[in-house]
């Protein structure tokens, strides 16, 4: 008769054995999964399991990590790159003043001290008077011969339309202007006439190239918006550039030229100049810009 000890071993021997190999089977089944979830690779693995290299993220594959190197190294300049990067950007000029003023330039608005000059402004053999470039106050060279005979030659082919143009104010000396702007500065105060009408020593008039055109018998439109509305003023605008004049101060232009729309006054700036600014659709203060 075995005794009571030895019956216990004995019943408890097959009970142990069995929990052995299902625990051994059990450890290798998760050995195997946790090498599997790390591509069978025992240092990952090892490392995954003590928690080492954990700020690093896992690198799936090869090509994903050659992708986060090169993302890396785009992303971290060193230093010294950085100087080298910022040396061959190029380098934008900071805007100064100067450059700032010439932004917001503006034809109508005279210069703060005002001095006439000893000789009129002349680019590439074109005069310039406007409210940035006065005349001398004794400059006075009268109509000018090849501006009279141009208008001459204007108004006999006007003249075959029927349309029979005048030239009513042409050369007015330093002092006919002085009087005529201060009597519109007494009427209309000097901030509107001086949209319209040239201070002293400023006007176009006083170089002699400059004629206010109109129509014989329609005194209404002479020195009027409406004679560019007329036949003849329409006729004018068309034609004058053939005879080497320009409407001076086109309508929207005023920034430009200093002066609101005129639709009577020519400026005569010969034959070849006057074609390319009528061409271009330009004033003359842009046309001698581009000189
Ligand atoms: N009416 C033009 C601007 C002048 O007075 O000269
Ligand atoms: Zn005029």
């Amino acid at each position: 008769m075995q005794s009571r000890y030895s019956m216990n071993k004995k019943d408890k021997k097959p009970y142990i054995k069995w929990i052995l190999i299902i625990g051994a089977v059990l450890i290798a089944a998760s050995i195997t999964v946790w090498l599997y979830l790390h591509d069978w690779d025992m240092e990952r693995s090892l490392n995954a399991l003590t928690g080492g290299d954990s700020q690093q993220p896992a690198v799936e594959s090869e090509a994903e990590e050659q992708i986060v190197d090169v993302q890396e190294e785009d992303v971290v300049i060193p230093e010294e790159k950085e100087e080298e990067v910022e040396e061959e950007l190029p380098v934008t000029p900071e805007p100064n003043e100067e450059a700032v003023e010439e932004e917001v330039k503006d034809a109508t608005v005279y210069p703060e001290s005002i001095e006439l000059p000893d000789e009129p402004t002349v680019i590439d053999g074109i005069l310039l008077a406007n409210k940035q470039n006065p005349l001398p106050s004794d400059y006075a060279p009268g109509v000018n011969p090849d501006a009279q005979d141009a208008f001459g030659a204007m108004r006999a082919e006007a003249l075959k339309s029927n349309i029979d143009l005048t030239a009513f104010s042409t050369f007015r000396d330093f002092a006919r202007q002085k009087e005529l702007y201060e009597g519109y500065v007494a009427k209309d105060g000097q901030e509107k006439a001086d949209r319209y009408s040239a201070r002293p020593g400023f006007s176009e008039h006083q170089t002699g190239l400059a004629f206010d055109i109109g129509e014989s018998g329609a005194e209404q439109h002479w020195a009027a918006a409406s004679f560019g509305d007329t036949e003849a003023g329409k006729w004018v605008a068309d034609n004058a550039h053939r005879f080497g004049f320009i409407l001076r101060y086109p309508e929207g232009k005023e920034q430009l030229t200093g002066y609101m729309h005129e639709s009577w006054h020519f400026r005569y700036v010969g034959k070849e100049a006057a074609k390319e600014i009528y061409d271009a659709d330009i004033t003359l203060e842009e046309y001698l810009e581009q000189q």
